[in-house]
């Protein structure tokens, strides 16, 4: 990603529907619900956002911090291969401390996985070494609470210097809402409520920081 702001507006408004013309998901499932309910076996409305996000602005290298089935780290490698090769080599790593779904990880051999705890040092020293260069988008969706997620930020804006973070279920508890009216008090008119091009839930939403890669990490406390 050459310029990190040139243009999102117009890329974050178009995301969704750009990857549900182009891009197939099919295959990308959710898996296990987090909540009361069934195996969701189809793709969320919001990896086609991200999906849609990576490609257009031409993404090759992505961390997702919570793996859970694959679903939403599968569809970011959908996105990569449906440029057809034209972009750089894709560098796509997803963390989780539990390993499920191993066999559909086999038809995804661009896709690093690493086990274990995010916030581990030595698990974030395996992340920095898995990238030659800095991240162009940061997925974070850990368990949805304060402190875990502001960590997660502490550890690796400053590690892979992303040109964007996304930022998943802002509003899904207080702890949530807490850290994000923190965030939007840090970042300022760096940090964004992406919910509605997402077609992310109201009630859970979807929020985006643009770091300044020349400047400190904003620090929350
Ligand atoms: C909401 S799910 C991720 C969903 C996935 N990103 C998607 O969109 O399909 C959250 C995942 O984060 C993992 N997780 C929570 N805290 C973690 C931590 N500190 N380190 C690694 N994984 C963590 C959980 O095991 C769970 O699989």
């Amino acid at each position: 990603m050459a310029n990190p702001i040139e243009g999102l507006p117009e890329i974050l408004d178009g995301a969704y529907t750009f990857a549900l013309q182009h891009i197939d998901l099919a295959g990308c499932s959710y898996g296990k619900p987090h909540w009361p309910g069934p195996y969701i076996d189809g793709p969320q409305p919001y990896y086609y956002f991200l999906a849609g996000l990576v490609a257009l602005s031409r993404s090759s290298r992505v961390l997702e911090l919570g793996t859970h089935f694959g679903g939403a780290i599968f569809s970011i490698a959908r996105a990569m291969a449906s440029r057809g090769g034209g972009a750089a080599s894709p560098e796509i790593v997803t963390v989780d401390f539990r390993t499920r779904n191993a066999e559909a990880f086999g038809a995804y051999p661009q896709v690093t996985r690493l086990v274990g705890n995010c916030l581990d040092p030595a698990v974030a020293a395996r992340v920095g070494q898995a990238f030659s260069g800095p991240v162009d988008v940061m997925f974070v969706d850990v368990t949805h609470e304060y402190e875990q997620t502001r960590r997660c930020l502490d550890i690796y804006v400053p590690l892979v210097t992303p040109a964007l973070v996304i930022l998943d279920d802002i509003r899904l508890n207080p702890s949530m809402a807490r850290l994000w009216a923190d965030l939007s008090i840090a970042y300022g008119d760096r940090a964004r409520d992406i919910t509605e091009s997402a077609r992310r839930e109201e009630t859970v939403g979807f929020g985006l920081l643009v770091p300044e890669r020349s400047a400190p990490t904003p620090s929350l406390r």
